[in-house]
């Protein structure tokens, strides 16, 4: 069984695109046959898809299995989980069950009876997780960002496959990719909240994740492959060989 990181380098080779589509579903979108439609038509432009609480809330259990049935992943759950472990992994059996490769924590639980429990069961059915070790909005600076070299060490020891990491912090991104040359970074902040596309990439991201510069643009193929190309310089400058 391969395990979330390689299905999601697999997918970002085949479609040569780092972009990781964070869909939240607004307007039309709302409706699941306008999501699945649009979802098809990004499918060889983005290495994956995050889908996070509003969708789950919008379409219901069902709906997002039957979502993740009709188009083609890696899906990445995004619900920034932060319960004591016990829920943690019950929460993830559901989130799994629903077809999701990966799913999103919060680092700041720590690892005994937090982190622990959600990365093993991620282990005894091949799945990933993810650690938010900091945030891209302004507020992250006031509490949480200034532990994320813990909150990442921490993670790291917790056995998880990858870190969220902000692009609007590019400096905290630098430090990651010095102290962890292969882990696998995530990054959101591109476009809608101001840093520029391939930006994290540059600072020392694998993947930028993507909202509303795609899903709220009026041609959402035409502008995730502009979005593409104008990552392809820092592609190149980061991974010379193929
Ligand atoms: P856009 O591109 O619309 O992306 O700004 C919004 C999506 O990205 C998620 N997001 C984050 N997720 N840590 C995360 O784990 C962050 O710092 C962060 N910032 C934005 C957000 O949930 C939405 O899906």
């Amino acid at each position: 069984m391969k395990d979330f990181t390689s299905k999601l380098w697999e997918k970002a080779r085949k479609t040569a695109s780092r972009i990781i589509l964070a869909f939240d579903p607004i307007g039309e979108y709302r409706k699941l046959e306008k999501a699945t439609d649009l979802l098809h038509s990004l499918s060889d432009e983005v290495a994956g898809v995050k889908l996070g609480l509003p969708s789950l809330l919008i379409y219901g259990p069902k709906g997002l299995e039957k979502l993740l049935q009709e188009v083609e992943g890696p899906f990445i759950c995004d619900l920034k989980m932060a319960d004591i472990g016990y829920i943690n992994r019950m929460v993830a059996e559901e989130v799994f069950d629903l077809g999701f490769e990966a799913l999103i924590a919060h680092a700041f639980v720590g690892i005994k009876e937090g982190l622990e429990e959600v990365v093993g069961l991620a282990r005894e059915r091949g799945k990933g997780v993810l650690a938010v070790c900091a945030m891209s909005h302004r507020g992250a600076e006031e509490y949480l960002n200034k532990h994320y070299l813990e909150l990442m060490e921490a993670s790291r020891l917790a056995g998880v496959d990858g870190f969220i990491l902000p692009a609007t912090f590019p400096e905290l991104l630098g430090e990651a990719r010095k102290r962890y040359p292969g882990i696998l970074i995530l990054s959101p902040g591109v476009g809608a909240q101001g840093s520029p596309f391939g930006s994290a990439l540059k600072a020392g991201a694998d993947f930028e994740i993507v909202g509303r510069s795609i899903v709220l643009s009026s041609s959402p193929r035409e502008r995730a492959e502009e979005i593409r190309e104008e990552m392809k310089v820092w592609i190149k400058e980061r991974w010379p060989k193929p």
